[in-house]
Parts: structure tokens; C-alpha cells; sequence
């Protein structure tokens, strides 16, 4: 999605605009601009391709300005191309603006402000907003944009300056995120903390429809209606050191070798010293608790594969049905939520619009939600009744790798909270799947020290034009996942498929061309498995198993064999699916491509 930063202050701008760009690379982009304010005159620099090149354009400009504007495009409407790219200015050149989200009713709003002889550049949706602002500036640029926005439909995080206002930045957000950086006689706004972290911590986080003004010395927020808003100042409590590479080649590999310590910190994090799991800040009474008999998962991506999971180990600790849907499905299949149901909203980034949009629709019913999330402070943490953070610290990749294991940690404990409280399970039973838990970040360990042999498989392989995933029960939602992490940084066509379907059509496509990975562990549908490989083998087809480590009898399967340590068959989903991180890293890392950011994704999908 695109990135935005802000700055105004004491310090030339773009160096600082430069740097929350390169900050904010992770998010995904195809072109990236910048606009800054001198002396009356406004420039903008922009161009498609990556900052670097836009840095080097920037090379011949002496640009001292002390506020300005960067944007980082993933092209929505138009396609990447300088023109397209953002800042975008009104007709008379003293409006500029940066834009993320998506405007719904642009055409109309374009068809009628051409009527109104505006020339248009672009054919993106954001220089509607820069002519709308234009139209209505009358000298007071804040009302300008407040009655703006009343036009618009849609997503936005916006960020606008004008030339006669040389000493602010004005921003507004309705369903993308926009957050200002409190300095000391500086201030900033941007998409996400990570573009200003490195000069501070202190932050303020924007509702949907507030408009915010800074200055070098001041940050006002108001209403649309004009009303002066008193916001708190949160702090970032990660470091910026968290979010560089730290040696790694890529933030990927870095954040897969993070997952043990996480999941041990996860442990810590909310599981006392006596044996009890203790949620902070957890808001929802168990008095209420007690009441759900159904739970409802929504998410996207990698955050749904963590809710498949979720549904077989709630379902299995507290007898409790667990419905898990797509949230871009839920949000407009009309879904019926009974009262006594419990909604579960996972999401790394606490951003993703179809998730955010799921649990609306769960609020309008007046359905209970808890979120399962990375990001303080994000919007669905605020849209929510309670949160669990799974405080896996910033993920860079565009790959999810350590924030899956990390909500699949939160939800192995949730379920067994759940369990004590609808007494599904003694303490002692809850006790001896605690101890078994609080062993998994060795036995992670374990897994990525296999990296060379999991390597070595990999370069085998990289070649295969197909890929099926396969996997059973607790495995099932693995194989997805695994399918996910190859296709999207390989891009290689990777399907993931219960394995008990095979002869429902997909074994049609076995041949000597296609590669299958078989999630394979210990298990009591361990046999159907061996099945699974054998009609594979028989009909020529490339096998790699993810198996339990002595297990003799798939020897005579394959040799292709990532191993990963024996546990109790409910953690698997723990551990097999590091193998499945890992295989498909060294499989597009050996192919060359840029593996933390793959071509078309986003990290953070906050437009539908
Ligand atoms: C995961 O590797 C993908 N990048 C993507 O599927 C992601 O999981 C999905 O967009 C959901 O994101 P969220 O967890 O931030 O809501």
C-alpha cells in the first residue's frame, strides 16, 4: 500500500522525507515523489521505479525547504508512471497532496470538476482531492479540505500543503491509517510509525475524520465540524535498530529466525509464574465469557491460516463450533451472528481494510469482537472491544513468517483460557499442555538449524514450474500456508489442498513435472498420508515430506525429507510450518527475486 510522511520543523525536510521513504519501502510501491515549500515556491520531484532513482533526480536540486511532503505509490487507479505518481496539485499549483486509500466516487467527482474546467494529469483517483481542495480554498486551507472530504467516498489518508501556508502540514484519514510524530520544534505525519522512528517515539494516532494541522511548534486536531479534539500521546516502544536487517540478508530470513525467541517471549508475556494465562488489558469480563457458546475467526492471508488453526484447537480444548471465514467473504455474504457469539479478528497489521470491514458489520450486530494483533494502536485494536497483542515486534517482510507463529502462540493460549473457563479441561490437563508449549521455541530452533538440508532441497526444486501442498487435519491449514509463502515471493503457482481430496480432481494433475509437498508429521492421519504419497509416486510425481523426526516408515517414501523435532501432535502446525517458511525463502531467494518485497504485494493491504 502507499506510504506517506510529512514533515515540518527546523531541519531541512528532504533528507527526513528521504529517509521515511526508504522506511517505508516494505509496504510495497511502484513509483515515489516528494513535494517541498520554499520561499513561497512549491517543487515536486517524482518518478516511477524505486526512491533511488527518485534520489537521483534529486541530486541537481538545491531544495533547503524545511517542510514537505513523500509518498511512496502502489498503483490503485492508472498505472505506475510518473504522472500518476503522487504529490498531486490543484489547477493553480498552490495545493499539493499525497494520498493512500482508495476514493470510490472519483469518476463522478472527475467528470464534474472537468465540467468545471479543471485539467487533469493523471488518471488517478487522488488528484480529484487536490483539485476539490483547490476549488474550495478561499485563504483558510483546514476548511478547504474539511469540505473536501464531505464530497469524497471511499478510503483516504491524506497529507496537503499550501503555498500560502509555508508553516503547515494539514492531514485527514478516514479508513487508512495517518499517525503525527510529536518532535521538539519538528513535527511529522505518516502511514506508520516506522517513517519517523528514528527521530521519535512519541506518538498520536488519528480516528477516521480528524483533521490534524502541524507546525514546527504545535499539532492541532479537530473535527470536521471544526471542533477542537484532545488527543493522547502514545509511545513506540520498539526501536528502529528492531526494524533493520541486523545482519541478515533479508528481513525475511531475519524474521524466521526471530520465531523461537517470540513465541518464548509470547509464553512470558501472559503465562505467570504459577502456571496461569493472564491476558493485560484484556477487557472482555469472563462473567461474559462464560456466556459465548460459538466463535466466529475473520481475517485474510497468512492471519486466516492462523484461524483454521484456531478453529481445530478451540474446538478441540473447549467443545466450542468455530466458524473461520475469509473477512472479505464475510463482510457481504449478510453472515448471521447469534448473540452468544464471539467474534476473533486476527491481523498482523491491525490495517487490512477487509478485515477492518468484517468487524463493522460484526459491530453493527452489536457482536462482541477481540482482536489477536502486532501493531499497537493500529485501527482494528481501536475498532475493537479487546486486544491480545502478539508482540512480535515489527514485521518488515511482505511475507508473514514470525507474526503467523506468533498469533498461532496467542491462540494455542487463548484456547486453553478458554477452556479453563468453560472448565472443558482441569488445570492439571491445561498445566501439561503449557509445559509441552513452553518447550516449542527450542524445538523451532531445531527446525531452522536443519536451513542447509532444508537449502539443499530447495535448489533442487527451484526449477518445478507447480507446486501442490498437501497436508491433513492440524496440517491442512500448514499446507496452506506453506502454498502462500512460496507463490507469493516465488511466484511460482503453489496450491495448497487437503490431502483427503486428492481424489477429488487434484490428483489429475500429477505427473513427473509436478513437485508435492506433503506435510507429513506424526499423527493419527499419519497412514492416510502415506497414502496420499503413494498414489503420488505412482503416478511419477516429485514428493517432499515435512516428517517427524525417527519416523522410520516415510524412508521408504522419499528421500526429499525436512525433519522437524517429535511433539505432541497439537503443536505441529508449530513447527512444520518453519520448514515450509524456510523451503520457500531459499527457493526465491535462490532465484533471485527481492524477497521482503515481492512484485504486486502490499504488507499491509488498506484499500479493498
Ligand atoms: C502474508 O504473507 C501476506 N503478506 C498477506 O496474506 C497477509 O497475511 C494478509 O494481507 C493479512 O494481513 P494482516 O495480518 O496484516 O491483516
Amino acid at each position: 500500500m502507499c506510504g506517506i510522511i510529512g514533515y515540518v520543523g527546523k531541519r531541512k525536510a528532504l533528507p527526513i522525507i528521504l529517509s521515511g521513504l526508504h522506511d517505508l519501502e516494505y509496504r510495497g510501491y511502484d513509483s515515489a515523489g516528494v513535494a517541498v515549500l520554499e520561499r513561497g515556491h512549491l517543487s515536486v520531484v517524482k518518478c516511477k521505479g524505486r526512491i533511488n532513482d527518485l534520489e537521483k533526480l534529486l541530486e541537481s536540486r538545491n531544495l533547503q525547504a524545511c517542510i514537505g511532503l513523500g509518498h511512496t505509490r502502489w498503483a490503485t487507479h492508472g498505472k505506475p508512471s510518473k504522472v500518476n505518481a503522487h504529490p498531486h496539485t490543484d489547477c493553480s499549483g498552490r495545493i499539493t497532496v499525497v494520498h493512500n486509500g482508495i476514493i470510490e466516487n472519483f469518476d463522478s467527482l472527475k467528470k464534474t470538476l472537468t465540467k468545471e474546467g479543471c485539467i487533469f494529469k493523471s488518471q488517478t483517483d487522488t488528484e480529484v482531492i487536490a483539485h476539490l481542495i483547490g476549488k474550495f480554498y478561499q485563504g483558510d486551507i483546514e476548511e478547504a479540505l474539511r469540505r473536501a472530504v464531505k464530497m469524497l467516498k471511499g478510503s483516504y489518508a491524506l497529507a496537503v500543503m499550501a503555498k500560502d501556508h509555508p508553516d503547515r502540514i494539514i492531514g485527514i484519514r478516514n479508513d487508512s491509517p495517518l499517525v503525527v510524530g510529536v518532535g521538539k520544534g519538528e513535527n511529522f505525519l505518516a502511514s506508520d510509525t516506522a517513517a519517523f522512528l528514528s527521530y521519535t517515539n512519541r506518538v498520536i494516532f488519528l480516528e477516521d475524520k480528524e483533521l490534524v494541522t502541524i507546525t514546527p511548534s504545535g499539532i492541532e486536531i479537530t473535527s470536521l465540524g471544526a471542533k477542537r479534539i484532545a488527543k493522547k500521546e502514545d509511545k513506540i516502544l520498539h526501536t528502529k535498530e528492531q526494524v533493520q536487517k541486523g545482519g541478515f540478508k533479508h528481513f525475511m530470513f531475519k524474521e524466521i529466525c526471530q520465531q523461537p525467541q517470540i513465541a518464548s517471549k509470547v509464553i512470558s508475556r501472559y503465562v505467570t509464574s504459577k502456571g496461569q494465562i493472564k491476558f493485560k488489558d484484556f477487557s472482555i469480563d469472563q462473567s461474559v465469557l462464560e456466556k459465548f457458546n460459538k466463535i466466529t475467526i475473520v481475517a485474510c492471508g497468512t492471519a486466516y491460516h492462523a484461524g483454521l488453526v484456531g478453529k481445530y484447537l478451540i474446538e478441540d480444548f473447549t467443545g466450542m463450533p468455530v466458524e473461520v471465514d475469509l473477512a472479505s467473504e464475510f463482510r457481504y455474504r449478510k453472515p448471521i451472528i447469534k448473540d452468544n457469539t464471539l467474534m476473533v479478528a486476527i491481523s498482523q497489521s491491525g490495517e487490512t481494510a477487509d478485515t477492518l470491514a468484517a468487524v463493522r458489520e460484526a459491530r453493527k450486530k452489536k457482536t462482541k469482537v477481540l482482536a489477536i494483533c502486532n501493531v499497537v494502536g493500529s485501527t482494528l485494536t481501536r475498532e475493537v472491544d479487546s486486544t491480545i497483542y502478539i508482540h512480535a515486534g515489527p514485521e518488515i517482510s511482505v511475507a508473514s513468517t514470525k507474526a503467523y507463529t506468533a498469533q498461532l502462540m496467542v491462540i494455542y493460549l487463548f484456547g486453553l483460557y478458554l477452556a479453563g473457563i468453560k472448565k472443558t479441561r482441569s488445570k492439571k490437563q491445561i498445566d501439561k499442555v503449557l509445559a509441552s508449549l513452553c518447550q516449542i521455541p527450542s524445538k523451532q530452533k531445531k527446525v531452522i538449524e536443519s536451513s542447509k538440508d532444508i537449502k539443499k532441497i530447495a535448489r533442487k526444486y527451484l526449477h518445478f514450474g507447480a507446486f501442490l501442498y498437501l497436508g491433513r487435519h492440524l496440517n491442512f491449514p500448514t499446507a496452506l500456508e506453506g502454498a502462500l509463502k512460496l507463490k507469493e515471493i516465488s511466484y511460482i503457482p503453489a496450491e495448497g489442498y487437503a490431502a483427503g481430496e486428492m481424489k477429488h480432481g487434484p490428483i489429475a494433475l500429477i505427473d513427473e513435472y509436478r513437485a508435492v509437498v506433503c506435510v507429513a508429521t506424526d499423527s493419527f492421519v499419519f497412514d492416510k498420508m502415506v497414502s496420499n504419497i503413494q498414489e503420488i509416486l505412482a503416478r511419477k510425481g516429485k514428493i517432499i515430506v515435512v516428517a517427524t523426526l525417527g519416523n522410520k516408515k516415510i524412508r521408504d517414501c522419499t528421500k526429499e525429507i525436512i525433519y522437524v523435532p517429535s511433539v505432541e501432535e497439537i503443536f505441529y502446525p508449530l513447527l512444520s510450518v518453519i520448514a515450509l517458511q524456510l523451503f520457500a525463502y531459499f527457493i526465491a531467494d535462490l532465484k533471485g527475486y527481492d524477497v521482503d518485497k515481492p512484485r504486486n504485494l502490499a504488507k499491509s493491504v488498506t484499500v479493498e
